[in-house]
């Protein structure tokens, strides 16, 4: 095949990427129904006559019943379902909260303002979720939750993490933002969990711009997620009474007419990407393998490949750098990155533990404080920089040509290691 478009041959992939997100006159149409309709808040008073009139009422429902679970409360964004979501577990004061160190900072930043503390653990080199061993060896008496991040759709080891919760009686609340329609053992990921957290943020595989959605399975967690997110109201009759301190965190009825919409393409999409996974992890194997899909446990059953993460291996790969490899394959046409992951402890906001209270109380202490951070060391984590390469999903949302050329660029630059290696050499 012809030099490398990195040296300014001709880019392998010449049809455009589909564009994220998607939608239709679908998606317009409901929008111009909600605009119409002046239904534009899903605030409970406007809806006492017809609950069934709010886009929100229809999307938590959806979304639970998609999800296999009873209830569903539709938020804001994914930060805010995490942080009703804790509050609900009944996180507080000075309470140790189990997350994985890496993740966005979304899965740690609302047990600050609870004013707890985030205990970073390691993570398994091959999922990124966290390790079930290092939550067990960050167990204390002062643990109040376990908290798994799926990370980019992949589910962490359900089957270890709800052994260890039920062993010491710790409830695991899962930071869900990327894992709609993932799968464990054949059950989607809220069965798994006390609660689970989904972003509806763009770049989730149902959005509606912004959002998030609380799920469970527990009456009593969800009317104390609801009081939490419209503003500490009660319930039923005590509608007009402010029985909580909460937030209005509520989703807009806009929100809710796009994501429903969005919901109902959320199998053929997983289905589309799925399909273009396996084409492009056999190529790849067929290639020799030093990149790679990470290895799938076969108690994964569904996976959405949210963010396609492959596996890097340098000594497959003449030595090559994964910063090299990801800009020659973006010359291709096929965007990729080789941004080392940092985990959460090492930004400045823990390193330098910049949380305490703002202005006069700034003398009273955080309980995170007592944390030094940089004094953590998550070898696994830490050592995953050049290893691992990061794509848009939409290099996976193609046909079948558009695949055929994605899957050309890799077979392109595979090919010519060589022309690569002395690329790297000459930078
Ligand atoms: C792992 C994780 N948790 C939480 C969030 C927060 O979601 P949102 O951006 O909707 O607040 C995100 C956002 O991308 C995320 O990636």
């Amino acid at each position: 095949m012809s030099t490398l478009a990195i040296r300014d041959g001709t880019p392998a992939r010449t049809k455009p990427l589909p564009a994220w997100p998607e939608y239709d006159e679908r998606e317009e149409q409901a929008l111009l129904a909600v605009l119409r309709s002046r239904h534009w808040s899903s605030a409970p008073g406007y809806y006492r006559d017809d609950p069934t009139a709010s886009q929100v009422y229809h999307l938590e429902r959806e979304f639970a019943v998609y999800h296999g679970v009873k209830r569903g409360i539709a938020v804001g964004s994914g930060t805010d379902a995490l942080h009703v979501a804790y509050r609900a577990a009944g996180v507080g004061l000075g309470d140790e909260v189990i997350v994985p160190c890496l993740t966005f900072i979304a899965t740690a930043s609302p047990i600050l303002q609870l004013g707890a503390i985030p205990i970073f653990v390691d993570v398994d080199a091959e999922s990124r979720c966290i390790s079930p061993d290092a939550v067990e060896a960050a167990i204390t008496d002062r643990t109040r939750l376990i908290v798994p991040m799926h990370a980019g759709g992949y589910p962490a080891d359900m089957d270890r993490l709800n052994d260890i919760a039920h062993r010491h009686g710790i409830p695991i609340v899962a930071d869900a933002a990327h894992a709609h329609g993932s799968e464990w053992r054949g059950k989607k990921l809220p069965a798994w969990a006390a609660i689970s957290a989904f972003s509806l943020q763009q770049e989730k595989q149902v959005t509606p711009g912004e959002g998030g959605m609380i799920l469970t399975d527990d009456d009593h967690l969800a009317d104390l997620a609801y009081i939490y997110h419209n503003d500490g109201r009660g319930l039923g009759p005590d509608g007009g009474k402010f029985v909580e301190m909460g937030w209005n965190y509520r989703m807009s009825e806009f929100q809710a007419a796009i994501a429903r919409i969005q919901l109902s393409r959320l199998d053929a999409l997983i289905e589309r990407k799925s399909a273009n996974v396996a084409r492009l992890s056999a190529a790849l194997e067929a290639l020799g393998g030093g990149v790679r899909f990470p290895r799938s446990d076969p108690r994964v059953t569904r996976q959405n490949y949210l963010y396609p993460s492959l596996r890097y291996e340098p000594e497959k790969m003449q030595g090559i750098p994964a910063d090299i490899f990801a800009a020659a394959l973006s010359a291709e046409g096929v965007p990729c990155g080789a941004r080392a992951p940092m985990p959460l402890y090492k930004h400045p906001v823990f390193a330098e533990r910049r949380f305490g209270p703002p202005g006069r109380a700034a003398r009273m202490r955080h309980p995170a404080q007592e944390v030094d951070y940089t004094r953590i060391s998550c070898p696994v984590a830490e050592s995953l920089g050049g290893r691992v390469l990061g794509m848009p999903q939409e290099v996976l949302l193609g046909d079948d040509e558009t695949m055929s050329q994605v899957i050309a660029a890799f077979e392109k630059v595979l090919t010519h290691l060589d022309e690569l290696a002395a690329v790297g050499i000459g930078r």
